[in-house]
């Protein structure tokens, strides 16, 4: 048997140090396996000409690394060196490819996403710069972060600067900061009828009284907004004008014009939620450019890269820049700057176009499995989307179906969680294709659907 020892070469720096990072580098290079016997340390220090001290000190930094564990009486071993079991790593996961159909979570398909984490990580492990990332950024943005930031944000249409990118964890805390920074308790937050759910709990906890605003089959309706206005003392509305969920509805240009006139008009602030803005090829300017000086614009990469990176982006006029900062401080002092370093590095390198034309072309192929499945039913939907919107026929109640389908083994989400106002919750059910493992179980799924839809259904006089 061969005894393992370090080459420290010429290196420089205190020799125990060496020894650790060499008990490192065998590790990672394969000469020094999970329990081998690691050489005596009197030996160890008689080959390399050391004292035991040195040894001893070089072995007990391994041992803090990590790298080797020590058991008296038996001697050192190297540690267990495998990848952690996947279980370990997936328990506590959404996506499943066994169990229920999960139709309720609007999230991305799982793409190339891993294959590019790996390497980055690859190239972080040789950067200068790691000892950064674990420091406090509060002030603002690193500037690689913010170029990064703004040019994705400028990929969506929105024309700005570098400087005025805000990083948040992800769309959710950007909504959170936002109120934060600019509703007070007892004030009204409008919103359109049925909106993003969670938006509900926020406006509870901060004590905000939500006005929802009627919509027709162009999204938020003018009408409805300008009236509101004039009646209540509102001063921020909350909206998802591209891909609205649960409608799927994207707002016209000239929807767009009018909605911006009215803000202006009234001094309103829009937070716009474009979580979904990436999908379309083409799409619509952002509110933000029709009324900038009006607008919190907040999208994250959730759903075109991955939810698990939380890096969010809001981009807001220089006079709410220094409340929004705070809110963010206050709520959590900075997103983590490893996070944000390798939403960056996926931006500049070109990473992120390609994860996000790949959930582009997979959303479309999920929809036109959806669109042929349901064909004859009342769907709404965008081919560019991740859900879509179904009405359920007469002799269905929404929450008969939804049980129905969950016996079945589908997971769909009805609509009471949308509306603001429960009493007008619309007999529909929400489907989210794109977050399941793979095609065939959105096919299935979809036909269990289908199938219930024919069936006679329990609403028992309940739907009027
Ligand atoms: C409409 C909408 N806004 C915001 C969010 C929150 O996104 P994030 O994961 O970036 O916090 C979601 C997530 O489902 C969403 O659907």
């Amino acid at each position: 048997m061969t005894i393992w020892q370090p080459d420290l070469g010429d290196k420089s720096g205190p020799k125990y140090i060496l020894i650790a990072e060499a008990i490192g580098e065998g590790i990672a290079q394969g000469t020094l396996k999970e329990r081998d016997r690691m050489p005596v340390q009197r030996d160890l220090a008689y080959w390399l000409g050391l004292s035991l001290n040195t040894v001893s000190r070089a072995y007990a930094e391994a041992i803090r690394r990590g790298y080797l564990q020590g058991e008296v009486g038996r001697g050192t071993y190297v540690r267990r060196t495998g990848p952690i079991p996947v279980q370990q790593v997936q328990a506590g996961m959404a996506r499943s490819s066994s169990g229920p159909i999960d139709f309720t979570l609007n999230l991305p398909a799982a793409g190339e996403g891993a294959a590019a984490l790996a390497k980055s990580l690859e190239t972080l492990q040789g950067s200068q710069s790691l000892a950064a990332y674990l420091d406090y950024q509060t002030e603002v943005e690193a500037p690689r972060h913010a170029e990064a930031a703004a040019a994705w944000l400028r990929n969506l249409g929105l024309d700005i600067e570098n400087d005025g990118v805000i990083l948040t964890n992800g769309a959710q805390h950007g909504l959170l900061v936002s109120l934060l920074a600019t509703a007070r308790p007892g004030d009204v937050l409008l919103t359109e009828t049925m909106t993003y759910g969670p938006i509900k709990a926020m406006a509870r906890h901060l004590g905000l009284k939500l006005r929802p605003l009627a919509m027709d089959d162009g999204g938020l309706s003018p009408a409805a907004l300008d009236a509101a206005c004039r009646e209540s003392a509102a001063k921020v509305l909350y909206c998802l004008p591209t891909l609205q969920t649960p409608t799927t509805i994207t707002m016209t240009e000239a929807r767009r014009h009018e909605i911006a006139a009215i803000a202006k008009k009234h001094e309103l602030l829009i937070i716009e939620d474009d979580v979904f803005g990436f999908l379309p090829p083409e799409r619509p300017a952002p509110l933000a450019c029709h009324a900038p000086d009006n607008t919190v614009f907040l999208t994250s990469t959730s759903k075109c890269l991955a939810p698990g990176l939380r890096v969010g982006f809001l981009y807001a006029p220089p006079r709410l820049r220094r409340p929004l900062r705070a809110a963010v401080n206050l709520s959590c002092w900075m997103p983590p700057p490893l996070m944000a370093e390798i939403a960056s590095s996926w931006i500049i390198d070109g990473t992120a176009d390609k994860l996000n034309q790949f959930q582009r072309s997979e959303a479309q192929a999920r929809q036109e499995m959806a669109r042929r499945i349901l064909a004859g039913h009342d769907v709404r939907a965008d081919p560019h989307g991740f859900h879509l919107w179904l009405s359920l026929p007469q002799h269905w109640w929404a929450e008969s179906f939804r049980a129905a389908a969950e016996r079945q083994g589908v997971k769909v989400l009805t609509g009471e969680t949308f509306v603001i106002n429960q009493a007008k919750a619309p007999n529909a059910i929400r489907l989210c294709l794109s977050h399941e493992p793979s095609r065939a179980r959105v096919s299935r799924g979809l036909e269990i659907i289908a199938g219930l839809l024919d069936e006679t259904g329990d609403a028992g006089g309940l739907v009027v």
